[in-house]
């Protein structure tokens, strides 16, 4: 039996409930972040019937007080972390190219992301293999966006940039984690059917969950700080 901890943000649709599922059925107990607690709890109760071990969290990510309160829970229940999943993200481009979408778009897709990683960085020291994935974008790559038509397209500037802040951000911390036994990558899922992703996209949402899945679950001879999907490591 496993008893490894995980926690994903944003795990009550999409991307997030998913990788929940894919790591509950690893055996790993999975605490799924939502930011209303009946969210939570409904996410919860799906992923039980599956008889996967799963637990609500209240944890909206811009929330200090939520994450003050999952930091203790998660200390007193636990003692260690093992897997923190950054999945929560918005796009907010479709309503106009302004500072206020900017930094309403930083404050979920990045600020959330560090403070909610600040906050359980001890807890993760405290696990023999922390993993640490940031849910990012191929949108996030400036190299991409810079050579590639499809993805200039986007013209997505608020979240292409909170995006190529959370890349940046996770060099900086798996910098800053060198020598430790926690690991931290960025991950592109992939053009995924989802509310944000749209029913036009590619891929179905077990597909779209994948990377984040198999980031989460690195041996100790994996990669740390460097940007994937699914074998492929994308530029910067
Ligand atoms: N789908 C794609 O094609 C695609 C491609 C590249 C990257 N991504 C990234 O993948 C991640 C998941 O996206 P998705 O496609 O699954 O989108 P989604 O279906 O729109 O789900 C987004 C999730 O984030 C949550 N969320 C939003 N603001 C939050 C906050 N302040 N605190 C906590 N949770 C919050 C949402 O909660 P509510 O239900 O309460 O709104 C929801 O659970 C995002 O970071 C996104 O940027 C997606």
């Amino acid at each position: 039996m496993n008893n490894k901890i995980a926690l994903i943000t944003g795990a009550n649709r999409g991307l997030g409930l998913e990788i929940g599922r894919q790591l509950g059925r690893q055996g790993i107990i999975v605490l799924l972040g939502a930011r209303s607690l009946s969210k939570a709890e409904d996410a919860a109760v799906q992923l039980k019937a599956e008889n996967i071990e799963a637990y609500p969290v209240e944890l909206d990510v811009t929330d200090d007080r939520h994450i003050r309160a999952v930091a203790a829970k998660i200390k007193a229940e636990y003692g260690k972390l093992d897997i923190l999943v950054n999945n929560a993200g918005i796009f907010l481009d479709h309503e106009g190219n302004n500072t206020d979408v900017m930094r309403r778009t930083f404050e979920v897709n990045i600020f959330g992301a560090h403070a909610l990683t600040e906050a359980l960085l001890p807890l993760l020291n405290a696990s023999p293999e922390g993993r640490i994935v940031n849910q990012s974008s191929i949108l996030g790559s400036v190299a991409t966006i810079l050579t590639n038509e499809m993805y200039a397209k986007a013209a997505a500037p608020a979240y292409t940039a909170s995006k190529a802040a959370l890349n940046a951000w996770t060099a900086q911390l798996s910098i800053q984690l060198r020598g430790t036994n926690v690991k931290v990558n960025a991950c592109h899922p992939g053009w995924v059917k989802t509310d944000l992703g749209g029913k036009d996209a590619d891929m179905e949402i077990h597909e779209g969950a994948e990377t984040a899945v198999s980031l989460a679950t690195l041996p100790s001879d994996g990669p740390t700080g460097g940007l994937f999907h699914g074998s492929e490591t994308l530029p910067w």
